[in-house]
């Protein structure tokens, strides 16, 4: 909930990727903490059913790689809702393949939506986020985290990778305008059926449960657990955050 004076205006979000897992259910925390949020993806119809009958909740759909998307998402997020406070670069696309498979236009692809994407939308916020004295929040990935590599997902997790020095700079570059950079790395988290990557649904119950049971707490996490601490993370008791990496994964990166 809103807790300090300048939070009397309800403070907006902005959410890409909020048609599915974790960006909804951000989304849906932040609305149901009093914010209004702008979500963004390519499928009316998810934007659709995460708004449900909410009326914080105001959809776009748009392809965030598009040229146009950036000027197109903030303009609409400040025509609309007035002002923007919260940026949280969610939408994620990771296309597995070894070495050996990599084709050029699957490269792009992963590095447009994690890395060029974000780039240019939160540049093109920085002017509102610098009157709100506003956050962003990088959604990383904890499967980058330390010394190991991670066979098939080199792409994906070097724009992770990237994504997470892009905070830490971004950080230290926005903190004089008062705006403080996060990322969020979570760990496995069900992103319920369908599965990721082309994965057929017996395949991924099987390396969740095999995810599961590699994880200190014995379990995968669930969007809402990624969720809860964006939410914690934006509010201005967080103020001193900034720069750094938040790990949600059950413990599994420290084994
Ligand atoms: N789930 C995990 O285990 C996990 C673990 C670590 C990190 N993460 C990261 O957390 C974030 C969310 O993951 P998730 O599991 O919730 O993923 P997800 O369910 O696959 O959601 C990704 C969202 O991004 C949107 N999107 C993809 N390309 C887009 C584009 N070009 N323009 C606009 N929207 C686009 C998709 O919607 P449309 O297809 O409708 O556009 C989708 O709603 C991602 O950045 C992911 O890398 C996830």
């Amino acid at each position: 909930m809103s807790n300090s004076p300048e939070d009397d205006v309800r403070r907006v979000a902005i959410v890409t990727g909020a048609g599915t897992g974790i960006g909804r259910s951000v989304a849906r925390e932040l609305a149901a903490q009093g914010h209004r949020v702008l979500i963004v993806g390519r499928s009316e119809q998810a934007l659709v059913d995460t708004m449900g009958s909410d009326d914080s909740i105001y959809p776009l759909a748009t392809d965030i790689t598009r040229e146009d998307a950036p000027a197109a998402i903030v303009s609409t997020a400040l025509d609309k809702l007035g002002r923007i406070d919260i940026l949280i670069n969610n939408a994620g696309l990771a296309e597995p393949s070894e070495l050996s498979g990599l084709t050029g236009d699957s490269i792009d692809r992963q590095v447009a939506v994690n890395l060029r994407a974000p780039m240019l939308l939160t540049r093109q916020a920085t002017e509102a986020l610098t009157a709100a004295r506003g956050v962003v929040i990088n959604l990383s990935s904890a499967g980058v985290l330390g010394r190991r590599g991670w066979p098939q997902f080199s792409v994906y997790g070097a724009t992770k990778v990237g994504l997470d020095f892009l905070t830490r700079t971004w950080a230290v570059e926005l903190a004089p305008r008062g705006i403080r950079v996060l990322s969020v790395a979570p760990g496995v988290v069900d992103r319920g059926p369908g599965g990721p990557m082309g994965a057929d649904a017996e395949q991924y119950d099987q390396f969740l449960a095999e995810i599961a049971k590699r994880t200190p707490l014995q379990r995968v996490g669930k969007p809402d657990d990624v969720a809860w601490w964006i939410a914690q993370l934006v509010k201005p008791e967080a103020a001193f955050a900034t720069g750094t990496i938040f790990v949600i994964d059950g413990g599994i990166s420290v084994t």
